[in-house]
């Protein structure tokens, strides 16, 4: 039989990831000519092919296109048993597959069953350890500590190269976050002021509506700092404040980010502020899980002295919004020296969500005959200058895994100084106990917590 090309094969083909991301994902790539022959998704349902299709699209309501379906296929595998991972192996064979081609396995899965899965998938000889064409998708979290994630590491390591490993942090994939060097780095109005001298403060805001609905599980035991800061928050605040890299290579960038991740640090006049929305505690009795976060951050560093770091998330609050919001230090402008007069701060905002933009608030005159300054705003929509679909992360991750781009993936020495400053912020935050909030709050200093 002639050899055939890349797999795809997804683990916890049947959860919500596979069902709202990563299938939606595959069905927008495939417009454009998708590189996988085969696209195995794994569960322990019964299942067949057609069966699996049908699942998949009214659980993610979306509706696959011909091309796709026929490149699905489904097979049955409970994580621990491994007759399921010899048959399919065998049934990969049967169909032509060259084991020298490319192989991605998207590990939609609680953080405990990877290192059991690949382990298993080495055993039936469908993974192989050092071969940098077999490669490994893992979502967050990894790990729930500095503590644990090294562990998952550790057990890791004999199973599978750091080169193998594709961490997703599918925030990296947005848009506007891909945008922040470029808004850095090709102007030369923000290269020249990005900088503690000129930056008092910046804000990482993540924040939502809702609760956390039927996650809640998964919720209960991370809570907002793992699930948010740990991840997102500090991933766009080291994207901020990291050094020029010396290429635009990826392991440049990535080694920018460790260095500043690992200056960063709690801001000891500012403890951080856990809160728990209303009603929580009654969906999970007795439980002390966090549902908001604001933590103020400083990087020891030069060119940051003075500057605070402050990232929030929460849950239920007032709005859905992110954003990193650059708040400049104000100007004293001297018309003739007799009267000073005090501008506005300028703002940079890098919008997120709901918008995908830019706003710039700087200074201008009155309009008129006087010279009165006010504040005015420009503002970028960059989502608006997209025609047709709009780029989604996932597909953008997916791509990158497949051409073996990791720009946008975490390596592990990230991870750990991601975790070294979350469990700090967990820590001392513990310290100054839990405030609960009503739903819908808009300003948590409202309610004798945040500042
Ligand atoms: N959902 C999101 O938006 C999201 C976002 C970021 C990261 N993540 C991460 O992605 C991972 C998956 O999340 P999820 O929300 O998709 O979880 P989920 O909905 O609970 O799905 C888990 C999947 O694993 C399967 N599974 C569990 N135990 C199994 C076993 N022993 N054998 C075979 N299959 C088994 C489940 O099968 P059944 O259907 O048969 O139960 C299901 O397909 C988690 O690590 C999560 O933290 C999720």
């Amino acid at each position: 039989m002639e050899s055939r090309g890349a797999l795809l094969c997804i683990f916890g083909a049947t959860g919500d990831l596979a069902a709202k991301k990563i299938l939606p994902a595959l069905q927008q790539w495939s417009k454009d000519n998708i590189p996988f022959e085969r696209i195995w998704c794994l569960g322990r349902r019964p299942l067949d092919g057609p069966g699996y299709h049908a699942f998949v699209e009214a659980k993610g309501n979306f509706r696959l296109n011909e091309g796709l379906k026929k490149a699905i296929d489904y097979h049955r595998l409970t994580f621990d048993d491994a007759a399921a991972y010899h048959s399919l192996a065998a049934r990969i064979v049967a169909e032509g597959f060259d084991p020298a081609a490319k192989r991605l396995f998207f590990l939609a899965v609680k953080p405990e069953d990877v290192v059991p899965i690949i382990d298993q998938l080495q055993a039936a000889g469908l993974f192989a350890t050092g071969n940098p064409e077999h490669r490994l998708l893992l979502e967050k979290p990894f790990g729930e500590s500095l503590e644990s994630a090294a562990a998952i590491q550790q057990r890791l390591l004999p199973l599978a190269a750091e080169e193998q490993m594709y961490r997703i942090d599918h925030y990296l994939g947005k848009e506007m976050i891909r945008n922040i060097l470029t808004i850095r780095f090709a102007n030369r109005i923000f290269t020249e002021s990005w900088h503690g001298g000129a930056i008092e403060t910046v804000e990482v805001i993540s924040i939502e509506t809702s609760g956390v609905e039927e996650r809640l599980e998964y919720y209960d035991r991370a809570g907002a700092v793992n699930d948010m800061v740990q991840s997102h928050l500090l991933q766009m605040a080291a994207l901020v404040a990291m050094d020029t890299p010396q290429t635009l290579e990826p392991e440049s960038i990535r080694r920018a980010k460790i260095d500043v991740l690992k200056q960063m640090r709690l801001d000891s006049l500012h403890p951080p502020v856990i809160g728990q929305y209303a009603g929580y505690a009654a969906q999970v009795p007795g439980s002390t899980t966090e549902t908001f976060v604001e933590a103020t951050l400083r990087i020891d560093a030069p060119q940051w002295q003075g500057t605070r770091f402050v990232v929030r998330t929460g849950k239920k609050l007032g709005e859905k919004r992110t954003e990193i919001r650059l708040h400049f230090r104000p100007t004293r402008l001297c018309l003739n020296c007799s009267e000073t007069l005090e501008a506005a701060p300028n703002q940079l905002v890098i919008e997120v969500f709901p918008q995908e933009g830019v706003q710039l608030r700087f200074n201008s005159k009155t309009p008129g005959y006087g010279y009165g300054v006010e504040p005015v705003t420009a503002d970028y929509c960059h989502s608006c200058r997209m025609i047709g679909n709009k780029p989604e992360a996932y597909v953008k991750l997916l791509k990158d895994a497949w051409s073996g781009d990791k720009t946008l993936f975490a390596g592990f020495a990230e991870l750990q100084a991601q975790w070294r400053i979350a469990d700090e912020i967990q820590a001392a935050a513990r310290e100054h106990g839990l405030v609960v909030y009503p739903p819908g709050v808009w300003d948590m200093r409202e309610q004798g917590g945040a500042t």
